[in-house]
C-alpha cells in the first residue's frame, strides 16, 4: 500500500511517499530555518506563507523521486494536529484538494504519532507494545505505545518541552536558533561537571517532567557572572547544562520502565537526535538489558515519512476524514481523530 504523507505543522514544508508504513520511496523537506533565524525563532505568518509557497513543488517532487504517480497512491495522509495552526492549514487544506481531486481517502494524522512512527521507518522488527520517549521542540511525553493507534501518556512535561528548554537556553547563551542542535555540538567539548545544576522533580509525580527551573538556572549563572565581571565558559555551561536536561529524560524514562515492565524502548522528536541522550540511553539500556531503537539521524526531525507511515496505520485502523476536516492546534496524542470534537461525526 502506497500512502504519500504531508507535513506542515511548524517550519518545514514535507511530503514522501512510503510503502506499507515501513519503506521510503521519497521524501522531501524544504526548510524555513534560514527565514525565521533572524528573529530567533519561528514566526508564524512567515511560516504559513513559506508553506503556501513550497507545497505544490514539495509534493510534485515527492511523487517524482519515488517513481509513482498520484494515482499510484492508496491514500493521502496529513499531519493535522497539533502545531501552529495557520502552518497547518495549509498542508490540511493542500491535502482535501488532492483527496477531493483525486478521490484517494484522507487520513488525518497527529505529528507526534508520526514522530513515534520515525522509529517504524528505521527498525523494520519494531512493532508495538514498547515505551517511547517523545522529545520535540513543544511536546515531552513518556507514551505507552500498545498498539499502532493506540497510545497512553504516562508522563509528561509541567512546563518548558525538552527541545524549547535547549532552544531557550541556547539563546540566553547567544547561540542562534534552532539553539538546541548548536548546543549540542558545543556541548561536546566541554566539562558537564563545570557547573552545578539543580536536579528537577514534580512532587507527586514521579513520571512528569519540568525543564524551567533548569533554564532559570542558567540565567542566573550568567547573570550572577555578568554582575561579577566573570567569564563564563559557554562549553561547560553548555555541557552542564545538556547533562542535567539528558539525565532528566533518561531518569525519569527509566522509572516509566521499571514501573511498566516494558522491555522495548524507543526515542522520538527532534530531540531525539541529541548526542548525549542518544549515548546514555543506550549506555542504561545495554546495562539493564533492555532493547533501545533510535530513530535515523535523518527522521528525527520533522518529516513527512514518518506521516505517511503512521498514515498507513490509521488508515488500516479505519482511520479516514471527509472533506470538512479541520487543523488543529493543539491535541492530545492519545486521543483517537474520531473522538476530536466536530470530526467524528463529518
Ligand atoms: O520534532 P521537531 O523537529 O519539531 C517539533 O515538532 O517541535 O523538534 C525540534 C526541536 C527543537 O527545539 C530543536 O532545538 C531540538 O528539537 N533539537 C535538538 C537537537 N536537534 C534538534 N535538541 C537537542 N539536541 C539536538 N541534537
Ligand atoms: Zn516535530
Amino acid at each position: 500500500m502506497l500512502i504519500l504523507g504531508i507535513e506542515s505543522s511548524c517550519d518545514e514544508t514535507a511530503a514522501a511517499v512510503v510503502e506499507d508504513g515501513r519503506r521510503v520511496l521519497s521524501s522531501v523537506i524544504a526548510s524555513q530555518i534560514d527565514s525565521h533565524k533572524i528573529y530567533g525563532g519561528v514566526v508564524p505568518e512567515i511560516a504559513s506563507r513559506l508553506h503556501s509557497e513550497a507545497i505544490v513543488g514539495v509534493v510534485r517532487e515527492a511523487l517524482a523521486q519515488s517513481g509513482r504517480a498520484l494515482p499510484d497512491m492508496d491514500a493521502i495522509a496529513v499531519t493535522y494536529a497539533p502545531g501552529l495552526i495557520g502552518a497547518l492549514l495549509v498542508g490540511v487544506n493542500f491535502a482535501k484538494g488532492l483527496a477531493l481531486s483525486s478521490g484517494l481517502p484522507l487520513v488525518p494524522v497527529h505529528h507526534l504519532r508520526g514522530h513515534v512512527a520515525s522509529n517504524y521507518l528505521t527498525s523494520p522488527q519494531l512493532a508495538p507494545p514498547f515505551l517511547c520517549l517523545v522529545v520535540s521542540g513543544g511536546h515531552s511525553h513518556i507514551v505507552q505505545v500498545e498498539d499502532y493507534t493506540r497510545l497512553k501518556i504516562l508522563g509528561r512535561t509541567r512546563d518548558d518541552a525538552a527541545g524549547e528548554a535547549f532552544d531557550k537556553a541556547a539563546r540566553a547563551m547567544g547561540i542562534p536558533y534552532p539553539g538546541g542542535v548548536e548546543l549540542d555540538k558545543i556541548a561536546e567539548g566541554g566539562d558537564p561537571t563545570a557547573y552545578p545544576l539543580p536536579r528537577p522533580r514534580v512532587a507527586g509525580a514521579p513520571l512528569d517532567y519540568s525543564f524551567s527551573g533548569l533554564k532559570t538556572a542558567v540565567l542566573n549563572t550568567l547573570n550572577n557572572a555578568r554582575q561579577k565581571g566573570q567569564e563564563v565558559s559557554v562549553p561547560d555551561l553548555c555541557a552542564s547544562y545538556r547533562a542535567a536536561v539528558v539525565r532528566s529524560l533518561v531518569e525519569t524514562f527509566l522509572k516509566a520502565a521499571e514501573q511498566t515492565g516494558a522491555k522495548k524502548l524507543a526515542v522520538a522528536g527532534g530531540v531525539s537526535a541529541n548526542r548525549l541522550l542518544r549515548r546514555e540511553l543506550s549506555r542504561l539500556c545495554k546495562e539493564t538489558g533492555r532493547e533501545l531503537f533510535l530513530p535515523d539521524l535523518s527522521l528525527c526531525g520533522d518529516n513527512a515519512a514518518m506521516i505517511a507511515s503512521q498514515g498507513y496505520y490509521e488508515y488500516r485502523a479505519g482511520c479516514v476524514a471527509g472533506t470538512g476536516l479541520n487543523a488543529y492546534a493543539n491535541v492530545s496524542l492519545d486521543m483517537d481523530f474520531r473522538d476530536v470534537k466536530g470530526e467524528g461525526r463529518r
